[in-house]
């Protein structure tokens, strides 16, 4: 069927978000309600603030979406649904909420794997298509993951403790920069010095393709400590650079490493992290002539809800539905 109108919920975090897709890749509209503002003065997400925040804006985000995309509920022809991984109590507002309204639509309901959805924000206006090795950084994830088809992948590498965006988070909130930490820490890097201070990165096995960043968390913040203890200045911008270098080249790295593995003409970056402008312009410049670099603009890195619709259109047109026994799930495996 042309003009297929997949509707998009997310829940999975501190965004309640809503999206009307058309053909699985056109948006209509993106509507995005930020809670960020109720976290900031806990200096991260509160999972119980979340969840009520979530119920408190569903109905009017997902009306607005509707309404900003011209469409009526009616014209819905599927309801798609973060149900995993991230915050149970959060995830389930959507999750109910989606179940309500395919029920009330007598539609097709299809939930649809967090992490996956990151990877399909690539494919949103464009025609940009598998195979490829993603790189998907987030505040909960740091996975290499080849995808060798639609539904088809293959987790190369991951992170052994924090994600890549929890690191940026943790660090921005010992230097005072406040939350979320990843969009500060990449605005302050730019006045820094990135080689004042040469932070460690954990190197793992030749072919091993882990991430770690709980090491070079510590020695930020040892080095914070230090300074501190012996009245030595902490420039902010320099500690920040050189935090930010060391987590790129970690990133970078490994994901060069797995392309040339796996032979990909193309590397993709997705999730949260993704924003990142010093990753985006390293692998740029280390790919050189080798990989075509591909990735969303800044606003899909980031939690949204068309992300979700893109991928819960390519389940269904794989054959996948569910039924409304649909549960969220805290830890949920591609
Ligand atoms: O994908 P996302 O919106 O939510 C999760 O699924 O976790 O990612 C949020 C993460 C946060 O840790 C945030 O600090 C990080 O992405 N982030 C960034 C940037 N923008 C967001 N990290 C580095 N540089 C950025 N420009
Ligand atoms: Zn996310």
């Amino acid at each position: 069927k042309e003009n297929f109108i997949t509707l998009g919920i997310e829940t999975s975090c501190d965004e309640t978000s809503v999206s009307v897709v058309n053909d699985g890749r056109k948006i209509l509209s993106n509507t995005i309600f930020s809670q960020i503002k109720q976290h900031q003065k806990f200096g991260g997400v509160v999972p119980e603030i979340a969840s009520r925040q979530h119920l408190e804006a569903i109905t009017h985000v997902a009306q607005k979406s509707v309404e900003d995309a011209g469409i009526e509920f009616d014209d819905v022809d599927l309801v798609a649904v973060t149900h995993g991984p991230g915050l149970v109590g959060a995830l389930l507002v959507g999750v109910s909420y989606a179940k309500g309204l395919a029920y009330a639509l007598e539609k097709p309901l299809v939930g649809v794997n967090h992490i996956e959805g990151h990877i399909f924000a690539n494919f949103l206006e464009s025609d940009f298509a598998p195979p490829f090795l993603c790189l998907v950084v987030s505040g909960g994830h740091s996975h290499l993951i080849y995808v060798n088809d639609y539904g088809d992948y293959e987790l190369m590498g991951r992170t052994v403790d924090d994600a890549a965006g929890e690191a940026f988070d943790k660090i921005a909130r010992a230097l005072g920069l406040g939350y979320p930490g990843g969009p500060l820490i990449d605005k302050t890097a730019r006045l820094g010095d990135e080689s004042a201070i040469s932070f460690p990165v954990a190197h793992f096995k030749e072919d091993n393709l882990s991430f770690s960043f709980s090491g070079l968390k510590s020695a930020v913040l040892n080095y914070l400590n230090h300074q501190k203890q012996k009245g030595l200045p902490i420039i902010v911008e320099d500690v920040a650079a050189s935090f930010q270098k060391a987590v790129v080249d970690a990133l970078v790295e490994n994901t060069l490493k797995a392309a040339r593995a796996k032979n990909v003409k193309t590397i993709a970056l997705a999730g949260g992290v993704a924003a990142n402008s010093r990753l985006r312009d390293e692998l740029t410049n280390r790919a050189g002539g080798e990989f075509r670099i591909q990735f969303p603009p800044m606003i899909l890195c980031t939690d949204n809800a068309a992300m979700i619709a893109c991928a819960g259109y390519y389940r269904f047109l794989r054959g996948i539905k569910h039924d409304f026994t649909l549960n969220a799930h805290a830890s949920l495996n591609l």
